[in-house]
């Protein structure tokens, strides 16, 4: 029998060996997963483990040092309030998305209609209606293997959010044209020249679909800041997740569109992460 401590540190060791940048964190939590008990419950009940859930756990831990991300094996990622299930054919939704949630219910005014395009899990589009129960949210999404895990997020959460399969805005009721108050979207930004700077546990793990947007990065929130004015209402706002270069670009692309009060936001570590924009 092995102690959740002395696994924790043989786990950590083989994390840090492999050049995980976190190993002591990723060890706890894979010793969680393994044992189904957080760490609280593994103090309480001084627990002993079994040669079965060291193996379990030793599993885990080759396949996070073979470079799969760890949502992927403890099959859940925070965001937000909410804890989402995740795993392969779906984005692991990422804390900077967080802050793209954040804004676009900002911009949502009381009882207001709320498009969330490539919802993935449905992490933008669950949080939002579980913070701003009031709205009607509606999300899409155009790859068949992420639908289902948005359809899986939102009968365990039983949040009632509208999932609609379909590319960009397509499949979005037709009376909600001119009626939509915020398009919000994380969309694939990253350019194929910039597929060789992605962590190799992104680009051998998780979906393309989700990553890539043609040589530039830029080609689907062109078409989707096209489309949204179709549907969004006047004084509506787009708003949007981009790469760290891309503020400039698609801050003047929203402006040639129309778009008025079209801002960037950065983080706090000073890298464009948000546009926002107005629909006149
Ligand atoms: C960067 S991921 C974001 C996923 C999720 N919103 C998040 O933030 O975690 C982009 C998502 O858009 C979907 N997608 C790509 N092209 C699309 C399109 N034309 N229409 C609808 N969804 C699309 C992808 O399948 C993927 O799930």
């Amino acid at each position: 029998m092995t102690s959740p401590f002395d696994l924790e540190r043989r786990l950590a060791e083989v994390l840090g060996s492999s050049g995980i940048e976190s190993p002591a964190a990723e060890a706890r939590w894979l010793v969680e997963a393994a044992t189904g008990l957080d760490r609280e419950m593994l103090l309480m009940t001084k627990a002993r483990l079994d040669e079965g859930v060291v193996a379990a756990a030793l599993e885990l831990t080759r396949r996070r040092a073979a470079g799969e991300p760890l949502q992927y094996i403890t099959g859940l990622a925070g965001f937000r309030r909410l804890v989402l299930r995740v795993g392969p054919g779906v984005l692991v939704p990422r804390p900077e998305t967080e802050e793209v949630a954040g804004r676009a219910m900002d911009r949502l005014p009381e009882d207001g209609v709320l498009v969330d395009v490539g919802t993935g899990s449905g992490a933008i589009a669950l949080a939002i209606k579980d913070e701003r129960p009031d709205a009607r949210v509606l999300a899409t999404e155009v790859s068949p293997e992420a639908m289902r895990w948005a359809e899986t997020n939102r009968e365990e959460l039983e949040i009632g959010i509208e999932l609609i399969d379909g590319d960009l805005l397509t499949g979005v009721p037709s009376d909600l044209t001119g009626e939509i108050d915020v398009v919000v979207s994380n969309p694939p930004y990253v350019s194929e020249s910039d597929r060789s700077s992605l962590p190799v546990d992104v680009v051998d793990h998780e979906p393309h679909e989700a990553l890539f947007a043609g040589d530039n990065g830029i080609s689907v929130i062109e078409r989707l800041s096209r489309e949204a004015l179709v549907w969004l209402k006047p004084n509506g706002w787009l708003v949007l997740e981009i790469g760290e270069t891309m503020g400039e670009a698609v801050g003047d692309l929203l402006t040639d569109e129309g778009y008025a009060s079209v801002h960037v936001h950065r983080d706090l570590a000073g890298r464009d992460r948000i546009v926002e924009g107005r629909k006149t």
